[in-house]
């Protein structure tokens, strides 16, 4: 069972985790981070703190299985939202490609990641691993959800244009960082969120692998 901090607003969820991101960047770290509207806020927070990114080595959990310099390709939403507003190396930012085991190498070379930024789909998905995804899995391509595809059309101009593919960091990949912290915002992801931190270990629920972790924080806010 993990315990949820609940705080009073979005502003504060964002600068709570900004708080835990900006210990981390005083240190040469290893940062995994989301993409998705729960740490738009977060990323703001971070840009207006002008921190010294240029040590810093970032992996995005995931991407869809288009041309990065699409408008709504995870690569450019962390180039707009982050990257382009600070002094971080494109260099020193992966996204997983294929081989994706190369991308693993990449990962884990020299040591483990140091934090790992997390938000959590209305299915329980934690980056692309889609209900049913194995415990064990690794970077790889996966097939999205229709109720993924459903969710996520809200970036895009039509349903239709919502890739139906990604290439996600597996399950096992994400639960070998040092520390984990999971953002969550909305009445709407209470109930999942609920039954994966406080419920049965299962692979229908992926984000349920959490409390298998012995570093995880998770805050909400409604
Ligand atoms: C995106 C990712 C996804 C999102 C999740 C919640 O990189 O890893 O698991 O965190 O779909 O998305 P939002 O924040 O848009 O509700």
């Amino acid at each position: 069972m993990i315990n949820i901090r609940v705080l009073k607003n979005y502003n504060e969820l964002s600068s709570t985790v900004a708080d835990i991101v900006e210990a981390q960047i005083k240190e040469q770290s290893k940062l995994v981070l989301p993409t998705g509207s729960t740490p738009l806020g977060l990323y703001k927070e971070l840009v207006n703190r002008k921190l010294d990114w240029s040590l810093i080595l970032t992996f995005n959990l995931d991407e869809y299985l288009m041309n990065p310099d699409h408008p709504c390709s995870y690569h450019s939403y962390m180039k707009k939202n982050l990257f382009d507003r600070t002094n971080i190396y494109p260099d020193n930012c992966h996204f997983p490609f294929r081989p994706t085991l190369s991308f693993e190498d990449k990962m884990t070379l020299g040591r483990r990641i140091d934090l790992c930024i997390l938000g959590i789909g209305t299915n329980g998905h934690i980056a692309f691993n889609e209900p049913g995804s194995s415990f064990k899995s690794r970077t790889r391509v996966v097939n999205l959800s229709l109720q993924t595809i459903q969710d996520n059309s809200r970036f895009f101009d039509s349903i239709e244009d919502v890739p139906k593919q990604a290439i996600t960091m597996g399950l096992r990949t994400i639960m070998e960082s040092k520390k984990i912290v999971l953002m969550v915002n909305g009445k709407h992801k209470l109930t999942i969120l609920n039954v994966a931190m406080n419920g049965e270990i299962i692979e229908t629920v992926p984000a349920s692998i959490l409390q298998r972790h012995n570093n995880v924080e998770v805050y909400y806010c409604d």
